[in-house]
């Protein structure tokens, strides 16, 4: 007889576990094609189920093809119904370079991870208030398929605002609404490099860029970069590159601010390799010292691509970002668009096209510009108050710090040590593509961490450097 077992507290219900249990044999070949089943009063005895527990998995077997019945005979197995069973794959561990490391660090520890902005003060009952609004009043078609470019509101509105806050001039038209920087930037790598041609990084760059252009098929020329930003005298004059890659208000993660003679010549060799420039533009809203520097995108629409994203500024998880296009590339970039993924979501582009429209963004900047300003200068206390030989890299911006100490190597054997105190520092070296050049330099994030981490962090570095 079958050796079969009912769970009457299990979450499936009897005859789905009759059934379960007869596929999964038959499927296995431990019942075998033309082999004859109990019948159902037989079956439902055995268990100590009715007998309509039985029927009705039987019925279901019979209707997926699994068994037959023979009038006066009985039920029997059906032909062709076994399936060799596979052992599935063990899981490998990644060792690709080009896989990004996730961005999940221990609670417990003080992480200074540079791209975490500071998630305690996402605007939580605005965004939420404002998402019953837009689900309770907009209109259907919000909730169908919408056009790739991302909905005409959002558009409109971010048009206006980047024009007010980073001089960039473009028609809501040119806008297209991405899922992240990140889907821009593989948008762009995918599709505007061409056979033979390179593609223009910056050295040192952020581990998370890097693996964007090389998985979309870019071959990359690395230009060296110093505190003001990419060597603009450094650029190939052999190369007709398919873009430059620049970060020319914040560097990541040297921290330069490109000055505006950099940029004419950025632009001047623009032109003349006719070359597009890329201009990410991730998290300039945060200036602490003077007026923050116009976008490169007003200085040359034409051949300036803009991508920006709502990331550091609101929230990563929120994946909504945008690309600023050329006329004559948005027809195409619109369609690309379309055959990734249809469009970003678009409940949450309205519910971000009411948040910036109705104040709140502006007040939201304002409101992080002191936090950040804060915790920068919580980092700079703790920093000078543990060390004497230090220097302090980058403009007074965004959410991180580049920190050189001198006469320190900062290895891997060093990082695990001090991780082995709870703390996740962030070397530049590896960002670097020409090594060496780095080795005493750490990126630290202070976005996420309260002053009290800062220092705690801080501190304990000294800690481990002291008893090395
Ligand atoms: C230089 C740079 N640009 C942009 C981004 C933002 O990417 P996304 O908008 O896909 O979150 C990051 C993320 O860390 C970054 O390091």
């Amino acid at each position: 007889m079958l050796n079969f077992s009912v769970n009457r507290f299990s979450e499936k219900t009897l005859p789905q576990q009759v059934y379960d249990q007869i596929s999964n044999r038959i499927l296995n070949n431990e019942f075998q094609a033309g082999e004859r089943l109990p019948s159902s009063r037989e079956l439902a005895n055995n268990i100590g189920v009715s007998r309509n527990v039985v029927l009705e998995a039987y019925d279901q077997l019979m209707i997926e093809g699994y068994i037959e019945v023979r009038p006066g005979s009985g039920t029997y197995v059906s032909q062709g119904s076994s399936l060799l069973v596979k052992k599935s794959e063990q899981p490998l561990e990644l060792e690709d370079q080009n896989h990004v490391s996730e961005p999940f660090p221990s609670v417990d520890a003080i992480d200074f991870k540079a791209s975490n902005p500071a998630m305690d003060y996402f605007p939580r009952s605005i965004w939420g208030n404002l998402t019953k609004e837009v689900c309770l009043h907009s209109e259907d078609r919000l909730f169908g398929y919408n056009p790739s470019q991302g909905i005409t509101e959002l558009r409109n509105v971010l048009t206006r605002y980047l024009s007010r806050v980073r001089g960039v001039k473009c028609h809501p038209d040119q806008i297209i609404i991405t899922s992240g920087a990140t889907q821009g930037l593989y948008l762009i790598t995918k599709f505007l490099t061409t056979h033979n041609k390179k593609v223009i990084i910056e050295d040192p760059i952020a581990d998370e860029m890097l693996p964007i252009f090389k998985n979309a098929g870019a071959d990359v020329l690395p230009v060296l970069v110093d505190e003001k930003g990419i060597m603009t005298e450094c650029l190939p004059t052999n190369h007709d590159p398919s873009f430059i890659f620049v970060v020319p208000s914040h560097q990541f993660p040297l921290g330069g601010t490109l000055p505006i003679q950099r940029r004419i010549q950025l632009i001047e060799y623009a032109r003349e390799h006719n070359a597009y420039i890329v201009e990410d533009d991730y998290d300039s809203e945060f200036t602490y010292e003077g007026i923050p520097v116009a976008s490169m995108q007003g200085l040359d629409p034409d051949n300036v691509i803009y991508v920006g994203t709502f990331s550091k500024i609101l929230s990563p998880s929120l994946r909504i970002g945008y690309m600023v296009l050329p006329w004559h590339l948005v027809e195409q970039f619109r369609q690309k668009k379309w055959y990734l993924d249809r469009h970003t979501g678009t409940i949450d582009q309205m519910v971000l096209a009411h948040f910036i429209n109705e104040g709140y963004l502006d007040r939201h900047v304002r409101r992080m510009k002191s936090i950040y300003k804060q915790r920068r200068k919580a980092m700079v206390r703790s920093i000078s108050k543990h060390f004497s030989h230090f220097k302090i890299h980058g403009k007074a911006a965004g959410m991180h710090l580049v920190l050189e100490l001198e006469g320190v190597d900062f290895t891997e054997k060093l990082v695990n040590r001090i991780k082995d105190q709870g703390v996740i520092i962030y070397p530049i070296e590896p960002y670097a593509i020409s090594k060496r050049k780095h080795k005493n330099k750490i990126v630290m994030g202070y976005g996420s961490l309260t002053e009290d981490l800062i220092e705690e962090g801080v501190s304990r570095i000294k800690k481990v450097l002291e008893n090395l």
